[in-house]
């Protein structure tokens, strides 16, 4: 068995508009690049560098990647203990499953050097018990893509059903990342307990349709139902410019544009590599018009599980 391994973990765009908490695709870059090496006593000692490293706590407990690894540890009643080192490529409450992605690598990565006696399908519950650490609510719209890859549908959560949407091939995603932070767990908080049955019924309505539309790769489709009746109202008001952004990539022809995850990051959909990079610049310079410095990722959906680089 091997000593060591370094494993990407992949960013990812949750609620996807109509999709809240349910929904969410990954894209390669940016990523976190996490090391772990075995030790010969028990426990998770933990190394951070990279954007926002110092803002995380090195306790396991506390630490996406370190919270998923004890939880598989504990699982299978082991007392392996691991170094884990993560490099954060992904800053921290950018919107794009920062945490997430530190959690999915680390458990791939346990799992590997434990001989993979998980199915991936069965990481995804340790994952999201990394999640929490962050987001202090189980959700798994960003863990299951970063884990997966691809589009994911989680059709409940008690129990857990996650589903893999048919990811057409030239769609693409474009996600701006503005210097500053929205942290998940106060983005949580400020949204109502209960929502009125009109939206309700609103919401269910336009993720029917965008299942459908990535069934049938109709785009119209797919952007008459990106519109979130949940979230978007209540966490565009923490998005300097928000709307005019917004605004910006519908303008340059992007298929549907929202808040990724609970932002303040800004993600589109298009139909070519071209238009995403387009799209993406021209979010850029509408941040810059509220004096916000921001950075464009432009990809296709990213279709696998963490890579192993060594
Ligand atoms: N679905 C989660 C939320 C994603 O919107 O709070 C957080 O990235």
């Amino acid at each position: 068995m091997n000593e060591s391994i370094r494993i990407k973990g992949n960013a990812s765009v949750a609620n996807v508009s109509c999709g809240f908490d349910c929904i969410g695709y990954a894209i390669s870059d940016p990523g976190d690049i996490i090391t772990l090496i075995r030790k010969n006593t028990p426990g998770i000692d933990i190394t951070m560098s990279g954007f926002g490293s110092d803002s995380i706590s090195c306790n396991p407990n506390n630490n996406t990647g370190g919270k998923a690894v004890l939880s598989l540890l504990d699982a299978l009643k082991s007392n392996q203990g691991f170094k884990l080192h993560i490099e954060k490529g992904i800053p921290p409450g950018s919107g794009i499953g920062s945490s997430s992605a530190s959690a999915a690598a680390a458990v791939f990565g346990a799992n590997e050097l434990l001989g993979n006696p998980f199915s991936l399908n069965e990481l995804l519950i340790h994952g999201m018990a990394g999640e929490a650490v962050a987001s202090g609510g189980f959700h798994a719209d960003n863990i299951a893509p970063a884990l997966f890859g691809g589009i994911i549908l989680v059709r409940s959560y008690d129990p857990l059903d996650i589903l893999n949407l048919p990811v057409p091939g030239n769609l693409f995603s474009s996600a701006v990342l503005p210097k500053m932070t929205i942290n998940t767990m106060e983005a949580r908080k400020i949204l109502p307990e209960m929502v009125p049955l009109k939206n309700a019924v609103e919401q269910a309505g336009n993720l029917s349709g965008f299942t459908l539309g990535l069934h049938e790769s109709d785009y119209d489709l797919l952007g008459r139902s990106m519109v979130d009746h949940f979230a978007e109202t209540h966490r565009a008001k923490l998005i300097p410019g928000y709307e005019e952004v917004r605004g910006s990539a519908l303008d340059m022809g992007a298929i549907g544009c929202g808040i990724s995850g609970s932002g303040p990051a800004v993600f589109a959909l298009s139909d070519s590599l071209e238009k995403a990079q387009l799209i993406g610049n021209a979010m850029v310079k509408q941040f810059k018009a509220v004096g916000l410095s921001s950075q464009a990722y432009s990809s296709p959906i990213h279709t696998n599980p963490p890579e192993i680089l060594g």
